[in-house]
């Protein structure tokens, strides 16, 4: 733990969670709850509240929650220290400076601490950059026509040609292999032992928004497969969750974003003055990096490879993005490869002319479409209306549609009127009633397989809080210590300590958990909704089995604990066991 729970009490006290939220978020009030736009997943329509008394948010459509400190683990992905530490800054609160021994920070701490391991990663490969032994890949970049500003502003490297160099240095540094492999910097296997993953290449540290390094990309220097070899997922690297040059590109203060598909393009824009330009990390475009660009701007250029692959990325990216509400155009490079090419062969005014010219999405859409008809065969070019109208169905909104009607009429040369006619006879022909099929929300995690008995104490315990009525029915039967599970039986130490004050302080007791797992874990138990029961027979049901699952399963824990000569400890465990049937008995009214 790295600060007393009086004082990140003190610093989240201080911070108003409506206030600290509209920050982030446009909040309207409703009854006692504030009410937005999710900023965790896609929507339309606000299902994001935040309550003032309670000191809590919630989303209805994906299940995010917890208090004001969560709120900025999530949306900045800040540590629980980070969180705090701008917390306790924009309150003014001073927080003591507090060093502590690595092996106390690891424990508390893996997320801050694999920032840590890249960060001195990054570090070194721009010293060996810099060094004799990086001369080649210095060359290299230099050739490509980066500046010295540039190799520096993007912390570029070289990783070189001993095996395992870098995981020397960082088990110098104190880490160990365990953390180090963690950090996706080195492998195994049984002839080698352990080597460094990036072995030879150039650099790209990527950085998330806050400039904080969550992974690499190394670039070979010749021909060699493969072209770029990617740090793996890891608990700090999201790859659906980030883009390459965000940091930069957030505080561009242009009102769109110049997506694109590789490294070199970032950078390249970035020297030529278009400090907006990001890409996806080596992988497809998702609903995940919809929403975090939808958090900066509203319109996204597309500025991807001529190549077919480039054009149907760009056609892929598309509706993921109209589907969050961003708009889209897209911009040629031709005859270029990449925006990189074009900007080293043309120059920043010719790209901004591109800019200028940029082509509508939908349009451009058919215009590649187009492609795959022969437009003189009168057949085939009612084929080709005939996509364009199934197209121009997926407008919900009825005034959009038109305008689309219109424009690609005008581009086609044919009357709006037929089209529109076309358009209708493709709706009732696809039933209409078909649903749009949505991307994944972006905060979505893969589901943990759960422990059954551990659901059953993380049901009851939801229960306990949601209800005042039944931690009341059932606190003479069930103390902290049935909730076996760690983390269940600290929560309920408090929630029965604040219940037994009075007070139950849901936001405070989030707070206590300092590590990442644990601290959502723990916000989660605050959101988890019991399903609706029908009867107050039916819940009543449902509670009484829960409670004899979770006491049983306490009995059988504490009896395999127990040491053979603790005759009393026998005896209270045997009593427990007598009292079982007592619960049957359990009148819990909930009408
Ligand atoms: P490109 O092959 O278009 O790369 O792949 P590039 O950025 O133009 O590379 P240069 O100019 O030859 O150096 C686009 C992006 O796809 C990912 C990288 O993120 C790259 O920037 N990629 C590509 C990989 O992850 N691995 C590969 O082997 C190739
Ligand atoms: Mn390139």
């Amino acid at each position: 733990m790295y600060y007393p729970d009086e004082l990140i009490e003190e610093v989240r006290v201080k911070n108003d969670i409506v206030d600290v939220i509209s920050g982030y978020v446009r909040l309207t009030k409703k009854g006692s709850s504030h009410f937005g736009l999710c900023p965790f997943h896609n929507e339309k329509s606000p299902s994001f509240s935040v309550s003032r008394g309670k000191q809590m948010y919630y989303c209805f459509g994906c299940g995010a929650g917890g208090n004001v400190i969560t709120f900025l683990m999530e949306y900045e992905n800040y540590t629980f220290l980070e969180a705090v530490q701008a917390l306790a800054e924009r309150a003014g609160v001073e927080l003591p400076k507090m060093e502590y021994s690595r092996e106390a920070k690891e424990k508390a701490n893996l997320k801050s601490t694999l920032l840590e391991i890249n960060k001195a990663a990054a570090q070194y490969f721009y010293v060996q950059l810099k060094a004799g032994q990086g001369k080649a890949a210095h060359d290299y970049l230099t050739n490509r026509g980066l500046s010295e500003d540039t190799i520096k502003a993007f912390g570029l490297g070289y990783s070189n040609k001993y095996s395992d160099d870098l995981y020397r240095y960082l088990q110098k540094k104190g880490y160990t292999e365990d953390l180090i492999r963690q950090a996706g910097l080195i492998s195994t296997d049984e002839k080698h032992g352990v080597y460094d993953k990036f072995w030879n290449r150039v650099m790209f540290p990527i950085m998330d928004a806050n400039s904080r390094v969550i992974g690499f990309g190394g670039r070979v220097m010749g021909d060699a497969k493969p072209k770029y070899l990617n740090s793996p997922e890891t608990p700090v690297f999201d790859k659906s969750r980030n883009l390459y040059g965000l940091h930069k590109a957030r505080s561009s203060r242009k009102p769109y974003f110049l997506l694109c598909e590789g490294y070199m393009d970032v950078i390249s824009m970035h020297q030529a003055g278009f400090t907006n330009a990001v890409a996806s990390l080596g992988t497809a475009f998702t609903a995940g990096h919809a929403s975090l660009i939808k958090r900066y701007v509203q319109e996204v250029y597309l500025v991807y490879d001529s190549d077919e692959a480039g054009t149907k990325a760009a056609l892929r990216a598309t509706p993921i993005l109209k589907e969050a509400g961003i708009s889209a155009k897209v911009i040629r490079m031709d005859p270029y490869k990449d925006p990189d090419e074009f900007i080293k062969n043309l120059g920043a005014e010719e790209f901004e002319k591109r800019i200028g010219g940029a082509r509508n999405a939908f349009m451009f859409g058919l215009e590649v479409l187009e492609k795959n008809f022969h437009m003189d065969s009168p057949e085939e070019k009612t084929a080709f209306f005939q996509e364009a109208a199934r197209r121009l169905m997926q407008f919900e909104d009825e005034l959009e549609r038109n305008n689309y009607i219109e424009a690609v009429a005008k581009t086609y040369r044919v009357s709006a009127e037929s089209l529109q006619k076309l358009v209708t006879k493709e709706a009732v022909r696809a039933g209409m009633a078909k649903p749009v099929s949505r991307p994944k929300p972006a905060g979505e995690r893969p589901e943990k397989k759960e422990d059954p008995k551990a659901t059953a104490q993380k049901i009851l315990l939801t229960w306990m809080i949601d209800d005042a009525r039944v931690f009341q029915a059932i606190r003479g039967f069930i103390t902290p210590e049935d909730f076996t599970t760690p983390l269940y039986q600290t929560v309920a130490g408090m929630v029965y300590e604040q219940y037994e004050n009075g007070n139950l302080n849901p936001a405070q007791i989030i707070s206590h958990f300092q590590e990442e797992e644990e601290h959502r874990e723990a916000a989660s138990l605050f959101h988890t909704r019991i399903r609706e029961l029908t009867t107050g027979q039916e819940k009543e049901r449902a509670l009484k089995e829960t409670i004899l699952r979770v006491k049983e399963n306490s009995i059988d824990i504490r009896a395999k604990e127990l040491h053979p000569t603790d005759m009393a400890g026998l005896q209270r465990l045997m009593n427990e066991k007598r009292n079982l049937p007592e619960i049957e008995k359990l009148h819990i009214s909930f009408e």
